[in-house]
């Protein structure tokens, strides 16, 4: 029976995925989108799309993304409360760079504590992919991704069929203005700061996976599957 096949319909309730910027984050959670069907909430692709729209929000993140620091914990909170708000997040969601600092992690826990799931409240399941400095600096610097239809890959290790080339829809590449070097350097750094501290955080909590996101990312697929499958028996 294939992944998808074997996990349809079940109540995966809320997911987190922790790991630093190029961790695997979202490159995982499309994949676990898939198999689950359930919605990938990804504070930095909603933030992306306010700045794309020209909101207010968008224009007041955009500077502050662009040099790779965090955006505050309000703002942060706030669209992540409107967007767990949707009915497509009944069944559970993955949560792809949420919560990032102590705050938004407590936040978040006053949040689940609330919200029920087939009449059931779920803690969440964490899964934290580690990778090393080295690696995480690579995979930033070759990330390209498609405007269209959103396709991550990787120049050095998930080159598309056509340089510069969506393999789906044909679309031109596009690399994000964060993963310049400079800024990759400043993203590290804060989530060494401030992020960090939430793998002990979880880790008392008795909520936290941590797998090695440095291998293949089939192979990764199936470590963080197998966590979460551990978690909701
Ligand atoms: P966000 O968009 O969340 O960026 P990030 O956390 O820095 O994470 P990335 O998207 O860079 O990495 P990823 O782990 O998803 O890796 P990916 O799968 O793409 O945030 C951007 C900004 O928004 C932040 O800097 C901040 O300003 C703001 N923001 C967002 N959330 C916030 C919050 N909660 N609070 C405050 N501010 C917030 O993979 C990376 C590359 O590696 C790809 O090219 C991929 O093809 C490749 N790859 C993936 N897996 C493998 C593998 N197993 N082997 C080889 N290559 C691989």
């Amino acid at each position: 029976m294939s992944e998808a096949a074997s996990t349809s319909g079940k109540v995966l309730g809320p997911v987190i995925f922790l790991g630093a910027p190029g961790a695997g984050k979202g490159t995982q959670s499309k994949k676990f989108v898939e198999m689950y069907g359930v919605p990938q909430i990804s504070t930095g692709d909603i933030l992306r799309e306010h700045v794309s729209a020209g909101t207010a929000l968008g224009r007041q993140a955009k500077e502050i993304m662009d040099r790779g620091e965090l955006v505050s914990d309000k703002i942060v909170c706030m669209m992540v409360e409107t967007r767990l708000s949707q009915p497509d997040c009944d069944r559970g969601f993955i949560l792809d760079g949420f919560p990032r600092t102590l705050e938004q992690a407590k936040w978040l826990d006053g949040v689940l504590a609330a919200k029920t799931y087939e009449g059931k409240s779920l803690a969440p399941v964490v899964v934290d992919f580690e990778v090393s400095y080295n690696q995480l600096f690579k995979r930033l610097t070759g990330r390209r991704s498609c405007p269209t239809c959103g396709r991550i890959y990787n120049v050095y290790f998930q080159p598309p069929r056509v340089p510069e080339t969506c393999d789906i829809d044909c679309s031109k590449l596009v690399t994000r203005k964060d993963d310049s070097e400079e800024a990759i350097s400043v993203r590290l750094k804060s989530y060494e700061e401030q992020t960090r501290p939430l793998v002990e955080y979880y880790r008392q909590q008795g909520r936290l996976h941590v797998i090695n996101g440095e291998e293949s990312s089939e192979a990764v697929t199936k470590q963080a599957l197998a966590a979460l499958e551990a978690d909701r028996r």
